[in-house]
């Protein structure tokens, strides 16, 4: 496994790659969820190349840029172990020099929900991705579903922009009682994180309402807020009931897949959870064709 983390150094690594390369971009404190994305890239592609980069773009000033969990050779133990051909460590200073000016902004997809709550957040993932695009060459890039919004943005980037590569989508990992794996979950005392498993009941509770024969969105939105809600420690920053193709909020049932996601703050991190309605979408090949549409 190569490491390198100059631009010098990564275009001349790319161009010795042969066959089908693989991208998976990562903030690193990886987890068992960034390694199902390894795994699938490991399986998919000859070559699988992963990034490590915390991107300051990507913080509002008041978030956790510099609290951001990090660990640097664990995560390169998990990737070598897993495969990785070339990993990609680049400092701010290499990925925005001081005469820094350009970015990317995906409009409306990043309207609304996370966009609503993190100004500016969407536009710093579209260019950091645009760049790691640009520098690596993938043919196919792999994005987790735990980030759904993301992921929206991602495609609808990929589709504009003309990037001749494949976004393949993977399911959300979780731990063994259901709360979405993150690199943030270090952050929770153990009160917090039992609280923290009311992301998921609730999304649970909306998907037996659902299968139940509940369309309305209000109604499904109601019941994922009201198990959320009798969660003390955890405080709700929005659930929303979404068109799983456009993210647009739904007002009325609709026949199109639904994307219900949802935010709560449970000590300090924010913690996001999402699934798709009916449940059975949720599996590698409904979220790469349904979730934020086809690339
Ligand atoms: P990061 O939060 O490190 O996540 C990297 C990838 O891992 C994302 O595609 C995310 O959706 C996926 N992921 C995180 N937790 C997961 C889980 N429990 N199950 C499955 N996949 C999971 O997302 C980012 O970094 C950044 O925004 C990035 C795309 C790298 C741009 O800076």
């Amino acid at each position: 496994m190569r490491v390198v983390d100059t631009i010098a150094e990564l275009r001349q690594a790319r161009a010795q790659l042969q066959g089908l390369v693989g991208l998976v971009p990562t903030m690193g404190a990886l987890h068992a969820g960034h390694m199902s994305l390894v795994n699938a890239a490991r399986e998919d592609c000859d070559t699988v190349v992963v990034t490590i980069f915390v991107n300051p773009t990507q913080f509002a000033p008041n978030e956790d840029l510099d609290a951001y969990p990090r660990d640097l050779p664990a995560d390169l133990a998990k990737l070598e172990a897993a495969g990785v051909d070339l990993v990609f460590t680049p400092t701010p200073e290499t990925m925005y020099p001081s005469n820094y000016q350009t970015f990317v902004e995906v409009e409306k997809v990043s309207q609304g929900k996370e966009g609503a709550h993190r100004p500016g957040h969407f536009r710093g993932v579209a260019t950091i991705v645009t760049k790691l695009f640009n520098l690596t060459q993938p043919d196919a890039a792999y994005f987790g579903q735990k980030d759904a919004q993301q992921v929206a943005v991602i495609k609808a980037l990929v589709r504009d922009l003309n990037f001749p590569l494949d976004i393949v989508i993977l399911p959300i990992v979780r731990e063994a009682d259901g709360l979405a794996m993150s690199s943030r979950n270090v952050y929770l005392n153990p009160n917090e994180r039992r609280a923290a498993t009311a992301l998921n009941r609730s999304l649970q509770a909306a998907a037996a309402a659902y299968d139940a024969g509940e369309r309305h969105p209000e109604r499904l939105r109601q019941t994922a807020l009201a198990v959320l809600n009798a969660e003390p420690l955890a405080h709700v920053d929005y659930v929303s009931v979404a068109d799983a193709v456009t993210l647009e909020e739904l007002t009325a049932p609709s026949e199109n897949p639904i994307l219900l996601s949802l935010t709560a703050r449970v000590g300090l991190p924010r913690l996001l959870d999402n699934c798709l309605l009916p449940y059975s979408l949720n599996t590698r090949e409904a979220l790469t064709r349904i979730l934020g549409g086809e690339v």
